[in-house]
């Protein structure tokens, strides 16, 4: 059994809200977080809307508790990329943290690990602390091999960012299997690979902030976020709710 949270990193909390939302599903979203909203010593707390949205969603958090950013970004900072968002202009809208290689884009978008690291240093580079999304899939966790996935998604980041530029950002297990399935990480595979990620920095990893992503709800937080290397979450389904996500914020807050 894992061991209780003694760590003093911040906790984080984090909505990806995919391809979700529209202006009116946001504004009532958003209306009800804020009115929901509770101060929160222990966490920080952000909201990643479609990049269509981030202005919108920038203007009603203004001046909250609650930070916002992208959900992924191109790794140069400006050209002729059709249909692309940099960093730079991340930053522009005042974003604080950008999701890279979501295994969504991983997928769909053929995001290899090496492009992965490029887009991390960018938004370095811009000033957004990226949010590194790393996990296995299922046929690798039964053939055994889900550490060294793992190890070898973060060694792409490592060798071209190096190992302190790693250790400032925000790491998110994410196994693939767990992502909108409904099937949540049992609190020992979780604290497994969270263990791992951390020992892999060194001294530098008991700073290093990793959240755990995959079906985290209201009623499975608590047990997550009581685990020592566990840090927080990176919710999906669970950040369109807003009773479901302040629940989430509350359990982080008072969770160790
Ligand atoms: P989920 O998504 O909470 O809906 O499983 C998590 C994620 O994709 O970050």
């Amino acid at each position: 059994m894992a061991s209780e949270s003694t760590a003093q990193r911040r906790r984080l909390v984090v909505g990806n809200w995919k391809m979700y939302g529209s202006r009116q599903e946001n504004t009532f979203l958003l209306a009800d977080i804020l009115a929901g909203w509770e101060p929160l010593a222990e966490v920080d707390v952000a909201i990643c809307p479609s990049f269509i949205y981030l202005p919108q969603v920038a203007e009603a958090l203004q001046g909250s508790a609650i930070a916002w950013g992208g959900q992924s970004l191109n790794p140069d900072d400006s050209g002729a990329f059709t249909g692309e968002v940099s960093g730079p202009m991340l930053a522009d809208v005042n974003s604080r943290y950008v999701i890279v290689g979501h295994n969504e884009r991983r997928r769909l978008r053929a995001e290899t690990d090496q492009f992965v690291a490029l887009q991390f240093v960018a938004a370095q580079r811009a000033g957004l602390i990226p949010i590194l999304c790393v996990g296995e899939s299922a046929e690798d966790r039964a053939a055994g091999n889900a550490l060294a996935f793992i190890t070898a998604q973060i060694s792409a980041v490592i060798n071209l960012a190096g190992i302190d530029a790693v250790a400032r950002a925000v790491l998110a297990y994410e196994p693939i299997w767990a992502v909108g399935t409904g099937k949540t990480a049992t609190p020992e595979q979780a604290a497994e690979v969270h263990a791992h990620i951390r020992q892999l920095f060194g001294e530098r990893g008991e700073q290093l902030t990793i959240v755990y992503g995959g079906s985290v709800k209201a009623n499975n937080a608590a047990q997550l976020f009581a685990l020592a290397d566990i840090d927080g979450a990176l919710l999906g389904g669970a950040s369109l709710n807003a009773e479901e996500f302040l629940a989430i914020c509350r359990h982080a807050n008072t969770a160790g």
